[in-house]
């Protein structure tokens, strides 16, 4: 099977550093590179805490950062769930990496336009970078092989009654990437919510006993806690799923659906509108995660994490 090339786009996040940890310990993914947006926290944290997991973990891969806020919209955070840092929780040893000089938005535009058409986007944060990518250099549009992200909701969302936090940040350019063409899977809260990593899972992965499941079990068990606001008893691993699709389609069940961005500025603003009867009979523009099996899954990231150090 040929690697699936990859950029990884997000807001390191805990679920960010182990959807990060998944793409560099699976042997069917080459990681072209990490670019970091403002989501969780502000770019000013999520940059650093991504090379923080990348110093860790001795990780083979440049970090880019990008978008410090939406393309419209006031910044919103999520330190309720994350911590200020919005990686709360983790001690890392003093930072000696920096990311790199290039915009994460030009490395994007750079690296699809010198692609030979097959470079994966895998946003698990706000699309901001992705939009401003496709607004910059139009013709990648026709050059993204494909869009795994993590975002959005078949139902509720978690930020508002109505809209999901990766959304939310930035409609506008979320409605940039739905209305692109590209052919994309969301992996929503109506999937993702049910992906936990309990003290079970925790446990499971801190007996590995590398650095790398170690690393699994202190990031994880800091939202243990902290996602009581969203009514769930333990931490999601929501941006890891947008991954594992890629390499093991087989553990999801997906359905194929018009999807489209409220951008209207009301109570539903931010919302992922998922036509899953087709009632207005539009093209079925994305692959809706709606279900997944958690044993593959929990296996696939453990084999994951044994691989690394
Ligand atoms: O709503 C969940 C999403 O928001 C995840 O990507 C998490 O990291 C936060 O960014
Ligand atoms: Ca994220």
């Amino acid at each position: 099977m040929n690697k699936v090339k990859m950029i990884l786009d997000c807001d390191t996040g805990h679920d960010d550093a182990i959807a990060l940890m998944l793409a560099c310990g699976n042997l069917d993914i080459e990681l072209l590179g990490v670019t970091c947006v403002a989501g969780n926290a502000g770019l000013q944290h999520t940059v650093p805490n991504t090379l923080h997991v990348v110093q860790h973990l001795n990780l083979p891969v440049k970090v880019y950062a990008g978008c410090d806020r939406p393309i419209v919209k006031e910044q919103v955070v999520a330190d309720d769930v994350h911590g200020k840092s919005g990686l709360d929780g983790p001690v890392f040893e003093p930072l000696t990496i920096s990311a790199e000089q290039e915009h994460a938005v030009n490395f994007i535009v750079r690296t699809i336009m010198e692609s030979d058409g097959d470079v994966v986007l895998v946003p698990t944060g706000p699309l901001t970078n992705i939009a401003m990518a496709m607004r910059m250099e139009p013709r990648i549009v026709k050059k993204i092989r494909h869009i795994s992200l993590m975002g959005g909701s078949l139902d509720l969302g978690n930020t508002t009654p109505a809209a999901e936090f990766n959304i939310y940040v930035d409609p506008e350019a979320a409605d940039i990437v739905f209305r692109s063409g590209v052919e994309m899977n969301m992996m929503g809260l109506n999937l993702t919510n049910r992906v936990l990593a309990t003290p079970q899972i925790i446990a499971r992965m801190r007996n590995i006993g590398n650095k790398a499941g170690n690393l699994f079990a202190d990031i994880m068990s800091f939202t243990l806690h902290s996602q009581a606001v969203n009514g769930l008893s333990a931490g999601p691993v929501h941006d890891v799923t947008a991954v594992a699709y890629l390499v093991a389609p087989q553990l999801f069940r997906m359905q194929q659906m018009h999807v489209e961005i409220d951008i209207s500025h009301g109570p539903c603003y931010g919302r992922t509108v998922c036509d899953i009867y087709d009632r207005f009979h539009l093209p079925k523009n994305v692959n809706v995660g709606m279900d997944t099996d958690l044993e593959g899954f929990w296996n696939l990231v453990e084999q994951a994490l044994r691989n690394l150090d």
